[in-house]
């Protein structure tokens, strides 16, 4: 059996990993939002006040810190006017992704504002609204920041009281447009820059602690960054022009075989172009410090997942719906312990999309309704929220394997550990297609009372779960019998784990 040995350094923080790394997006576009999330109050699909409650019942699960909300490329074509009031009177409009492709349906407004907070509530997540700033204005985002925030009596909170919702929502993360160097717009990073400090200008607080965000960079693109930065500080490095909590990167993975076709070498492209991720934050981390050295505006990493090529669409009106195997899972994985180990520059980030999209959670279809693996690794890797990530050493082979004539590497192992109390979580993610890992886990200053290792695996590395096959691909849990200061456990073979230590004293 290959060898592999994980140190674990009770006493050397990393920092608090904040739950909003556990973050998701729902964006109208294809079956996310209409029969993934909204069913409609008259449909027989059971539902709260039109919310699909399958899908709520399984978010409540996994503890759901925050929802990213109405795009994506959606936002910045979106009127927030058009969401409000009588269902009856709201208007029917194009969707930004109909006029890209003839399949999409029009835009109802059948869910807007009220319905999408009334969704944060029944999950128990916060809020994240993106503001239109491609074909809007900085009115038109004050006024939705009134009416979501406001307690004074105005026309407009009298407006939203008439609306069903006397109280304020108290919405605090606004993102200031969505990929404004693309479908946000094509603006230049100086360009995007002038119409954020315009924007950011009138997002009045209202008693909420409003945190803004600004658009990243496509992937890795460091020009995007210097560029935006350069001009939001003008020369005096940690000054800014304008308000800024998080500034946004979305980096996706893909074009490695197909959804569910794929040869074992591109098994390890993918995870190695999910692991590009922790390249990702450490050099755009190091760029924002010429102009932050401080390093008062983090990391919102608010689109992030595996987008493979069309084609294994349940419902061909569901735009970039994709079945997502054994693969996807691990990719999830690796890519939640590289947030966590990034914890101290990664605020948030939110994985594209909920439903019936990229990377899903679920796939829905009128009374259908099926949890993918990725939503089996948020269940498995949610004790990580809130929780204490610790420094880590790991050894192990990198493997091999061979693209297009060329032979790459990727590590052999990936994982990330946190502490709560006296409760340690490690979560690993073994790639290797050979044999299992035998894995010796140390605790450096610490000692296991008790240990659960709990397992997401298949023999099949297209495994998928579908409508008629639902738990082809769920976790499973046993009690290890371990205690003391190392113990030694094995990872199967394209496997996730998570260890739930009891630490004695
Ligand atoms: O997640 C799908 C799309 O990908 C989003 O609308 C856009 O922001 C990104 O390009």
């Amino acid at each position: 059996m290959a060898k592999a040995k994980i140190k674990i350094y009770l006493s050397e923080p990393i920092g608090i990993i904040t739950p909003t790394i556990y973050g998701h997006f729902a964006e109208h576009l294809g079956g996310v939002i209409y029969d993934g999330i909204w069913v409609g109050e008259q449909s027989d699909v059971p539902n709260v006040r039109g919310i699909r409650s399958a899908l709520v019942e399984a978010m409540r699960k996994i503890n759901p810190p925050v929802v990213r909300w109405p795009g994506g490329c959606f936002a910045d074509h979106y009127d927030w006017r058009d969401g409000i009031g009588p269902k009856e009177k709201r208007p029917k409009r194009t969707n930004f992704w109909m006029l890209r492709d003839p399949k999409h349906p029009e835009e109802t407004n059948a869910f807007g504002t009220h319905e999408f907070i009334d969704f944060c509530h029944q999950i128990g997540a916060e809020p994240y609204i993106v503001a239109n700033v491609g074909s809007g204005s900085p009115k038109e985002f004050a006024r939705w920041v009134e009416y979501c925030n406001c307690s004074a009596d105005t026309s407009l909170t009298r407006e939203r009281r008439a609306n069903g919702s006397p109280k304020p929502f108290g919405v605090r993360y606004w993102g200031i447009g969505n990929e404004n160097w693309g479908c946000g717009g094509h603006f230049t990073p100086e360009d995007y820059c002038a119409q954020y400090t315009r924007f950011a200008t009138y997002a009045y607080d209202f008693g909420v602690g409003v945190r803004l965000i600004a658009c990243g960079p496509s992937g890795n693109d460091l020009e995007w960054t210097r560029r935006f930065f350069e001009k939001l500080t003008q020369g005096r490095a940690g000054k800014f022009r304008a308000p800024i909590w998080g500034f946004a990167p979305h980096y996706y993975c893909g074009s490695a075989g197909t959804a569910l076709e794929f040869t074992d070498s591109q098994w390890y492209q993918l995870l190695s172009q999910a692991a590009y991720m922790g390249t990702l934050i450490q050099e755009q981390w190091e760029a924002m410090a010429e102009y932050d050295p401080q390093h008062q505006v983090k990391l919102v990493v608010d689109e992030w997942g595996c987008w493979h090529p069309s084609g294994s669409e349940i419902n061909p009106c569901h735009l970039y719906e994709q079945m997502s195997t054994l693969r996807d899972a691990l990719a999830a994985a690796l890519t939640l312990d590289i947030f966590n180990n990034h914890c101290n520059k990664v605020a948030m980030a939110n994985l594209a999309q909920l439903v019936n999209n990229l990377h899903s959670l679920f796939l829905a279809d009128g009374h259908r309704f099926v949890c993918t693996p990725n939503y089996y690794v948020f269940d498995m890797y949610k004790e990580h929220q809130g929780a204490k990530c610790l420094r880590t050493e790991f050894e192990a082979d990198d493997i091999s394997y061979t693209i297009d004539g060329e032979k790459r590497i990727v590590p052999g192992l990936w994982g990330s550990a946190s502490v709560r109390e006296s409760r340690l979580t490690l979560t690993l993610v073994n790639p290797g297609l050979g044999e299992p890992l035998e894995t010796e886990i140390v605790l450096v200053k610490g000692e296991v009372k008790k240990a659960v290792q709990t397992v997401l695996t298949h023999r099949d590395i297209h495994a998928h779960n579908t409508f008629r096959a639902p738990d082809v691909l769920m976790p499973k849990s046993k009690e290890l019998g371990v205690t003391g200061e190392k113990f030694t456990a094995e990872l199967q073979r394209a496997s996730v784990s998570k260890f739930t230590l009891a630490l004695g004293t």
